[in-house]
């Protein structure tokens, strides 16, 4: 697609019913993001996320997608302690959920070593650069990343590392546009740009973002297609309202003897 000139769509998704939806809408990447640590278990960063919880998820997400790519974030500290526990964790998630692909955030030599093994071992492996969020602490809050030409140089290199150590393809996350870019441009493997610019080789977003579920978080770089938290609190407030005034359930949503 990137030698086509075609661009890429991404989305998250974390279980059956919406991966349906993703199916059918023709994505060409659902991502099972360790976002689900925020948006669905109501954790503050995604730090907390096991291989459990994500594993659980992408058993669901795959059901939902039988014929969609899927890539599913490897969790905090399942791949940073050695390439030997990565492979045996990434492992466990292609066996047990059925996807296609990784991916680890990051873009340093240990990382890249790791990324090497689980090729090597025929996982497709995505990379993950700019903000990472499970160095949020290390990074210092959520920010664009790359803005002094230092940084900006740093993220460029990890890029040609990771395509050198073998990731099909990797995210930019907020990073400015011009730097992510160049970087697209730098490299064979597709870019998949969050808060990137329209530069990328693609594009991902978080599902409830996207959808407008997730109230109150309108970073920049966030354009919601749909207002399903309206939707969600209409369609709430009229079943709390019928049942309260007796209108739901009606004849026509009730049994008789023969029907
Ligand atoms: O966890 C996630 O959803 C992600 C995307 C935002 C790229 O990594």
């Amino acid at each position: 697609m990137k030698r086509d000139g075609e661009k890429i769509v991404a989305l998250t998704a974390y279980d059956f019913l919406f991966a349906r939806f993703l199916e059918e809408a023709g994505i060409d990447i659902l991502l099972i993001g360790d976002s689900l640590g925020q948006v669905v278990l109501g954790y503050p960063s995604t730090i907390p996320v096991t291989l459990e919880e994500m594993i659980h998820h992408g058993r669901a997400a795959r059901k939902g997608a039988p014929n969609t790519f899927m890539v599913l974030d490897m969790p905090f500290l399942t791949y940073q302690i050695s390439s030997q526990e990565a492979l045996r964790n990434a492992g466990r998630v292609l066996k047990e959920t059925g996807v296609e692909a990784v991916k680890l955030e990051g873009g340093g030599a240990a990382t890249c070593r790791t990324v090497e093994a689980l090729v090597q071992a025929g996982i497709p492996v995505m990379g993950h650069l700019g903000l990472t969020p499970q160095s949020v602490h290390a990074l210092g809050g959520y920010r664009v990343q790359g803005r002094e030409e230092a940084a900006a140089e740093r993220l460029r290199a990890q890029a040609l590392a990771l395509e050198e150590a073998g990731c099909f393809g990797m995210v930019l996350e907020l990073v400015p546009a011009a730097l992510a870019k160049d970087i697209s441009e730098s490299l064979t493997v597709p870019t998949i740009g969050i808060g990137a610019g329209a530069d990328c080789d693609g594009q991902v977003l978080v599902l409830y973002d996207a959808l407008g579920l997730n109230v109150g978080f309108r970073p920049k770089f966030l354009k919601t297609f749909g207002d399903l938290a309206s939707e969600t609190r209409k369609a709430l407030s009229a079943y709390v309202d019928e049942v309260r005034g007796g209108a739901y359930p009606g004849p026509e949503h009730s049994f008789s003897d023969d029907s």
